[in-house]
């Protein structure tokens, strides 16, 4: 009955889809590869490289694996989810994650816009381009500010919104001459909206879906949403703008539409759909698609999520997501990431990490950027910890994690003080 599961990735986000797995009864040996000094007290970290999928299938064979969650889009976006489908003798190992074509809806702006025009689900207006004077045509067909987008993954640096027209004229004909890759050169620009970020994660096995706690992401790198964009600096969850009635238009204008267009194109998708979401004048508009769980959101989303995953995702597998219900606890968590001077820059690693020992109930630490040498607990990224909390509501959470978030040391340690400040006066 028990399943041994293999779980891919590094970071947070494989830290908490960890932990959850491993509070079900249904997960027997649990694996992370590469995995972190967290997830390694969770499961056995494996030095598996992920985008090398004959090996990961034999090390699979090797330890009696029965299903492969995929963490980052990279693997996906290869298509790992074919690789195991298309081969006689891991076919019968289900792998959580969509298929290449799936991953597509984040492996190429493009794709993710023309996938989006189908059923006109609402999204910016844009033009893909290849050619420099149909592009700077284009770019002064709008307004300031320009969003201009590398089509293809490029480590989370693809996009570029700049203000001025010649400085956009410049940034388009670097991305058309390869700076994002040589593989990269179609440009995606598009109108800028302005209004408020939010983060939606479905799950679906291709039929039905079920939609997991909403959270909203802190991309920049200092307070008040100043700085440079990192990976995420913090996340809250559930989001009070979000209410039922903005929810229900983004079922009816966005994910129904969506499903219904993974089905129509028979695309094979089992696993999450990330919908980055903005809300103008009260109305979703996506901004992009990820084919995976976002980081740090899937630090408030996992603590929030009562169904257990491992049943969950079984149910994917077998085509039967429409059989179970998610069910969510009634609290609001909030996570506050822990990172090293310098990021999203250049920063140090290798420091000595020292973790209060005593840390309340509500409160979990998940590793990201971590591992161990000589036993000790050293940082090993620029996203070292994300703290979260569980509370009564914003403020118990945000200020639980905050004095957590203090006593923890480490070489230059940074973190944002504000998470979730903006949404109290928003109410
Ligand atoms: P990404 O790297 O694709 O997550 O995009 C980075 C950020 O760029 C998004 O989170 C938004 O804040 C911003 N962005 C992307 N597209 C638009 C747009 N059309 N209008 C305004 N902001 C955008
Ligand atoms: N936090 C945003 C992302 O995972 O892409």
């Amino acid at each position: 009955m028990r399943q041994n599961i293999l779980l891919l990735g590094s970071g947070g986000r494989e830290h908490a889809l960890a932990l959850k797995m491993r509070k079900s009864p249904l997960c027997g040996k649990l694996y992370i590869a590469p995995g972190n000094a967290g997830t390694s007290e969770v499961g056995s970290n494996v030095d598996l490289p992920l985008n090398d999928f004959e090996a990961i299938g034999s090390f699979c064979l090797s330890n009696h694996i029965s299903m492969v969650v995929v963490g980052p889009e990279e693997p996906l976006v290869r298509g790992i989810y074919d690789f195991f489908a298309g081969n006689e003798n891991l076919k019968h190992i289900s792998v959580i994650g969509p298929s290449r074509e799936g991953a597509r809806l984040e492996g190429s702006k493009a794709y993710g816009k023309k996938f989006m025009a189908e059923k006109n689900i609402p999204t910016a207006a844009y033009r893909e381009i290849t050619d420099l004077s149909d592009g700077i045509r284009f770019l002064q067909s709008l307004k300031a500010p320009y969003v201009l987008k590398a089509d293809g993954l490029a480590a989370g640096k693809g996009v570029v919104i700049l203000n001025d027209l010649s400085e956009a004229e410049k940034e388009l004909k670097a991305m058309l001459s390869g700076k994002f890759g040589e593989g990269n050169r179609t440009v995606v620009i598009e109108e800028f909206l302005s209004g408020i970020e939010f983060s939606v994660f479905v799950l679906t096995d291709g039929i039905s879906y079920r939609v997991m706690p909403v959270a909203k992401d802190y991309k920049r790198v200092g307070e008040n949403d100043t700085g440079l964009n990192t990976g995420g600096m913090g996340a809250i969850s559930p989001v009070p703008f979000v209410t039922k009635s903005m929810m229900k238009k983004v079922e009816d204008r966005i994910i129904k539409p969506t499903i219904e267009t993974l089905r129509n194109r028979k695309i094979n998708y089992h696993g999450f759909i990330f919908i980055g979401l903005i809300s103008v004048n009260n109305e979703p508009y996506v901004i992009e698609y990820n084919c995976r769980m976002g980081d740090p959101e899937t630090e408030v989303v996992m603590p929030l999520l009562k169904t257990d995953l491992v049943k969950l995702f079984n149910k994917v597998s077998e085509n039967k997501l429409s059989e179970i219900r998610v069910e969510k606890y009634n609290k609001t968590a909030a996570t506050i990431m822990l990172v090293a001077g310098g990021y999203p820059g250049d920063y140090k690693k290798g420091d000595l990490i020292k973790i209060p020992e005593a840390i309340n109930g509500d409160t979990t630490i998940y590793h990201a950027g971590t591992t161990r040498k000589d036993g000790k607990l050293i940082t090993n990224g620029g996203r070292v910890l994300a703290i979260t909390s569980l509370g009564e509501d914003i403020n118990d959470a945000r200020k639980k994690s905050g004095e957590i978030a203090k006593k923890i040391s480490f070489d230059n340690k940074y973190f944002r003080a504000d998470i979730g400040l903006d949404l109290l006066k928003k109410k």
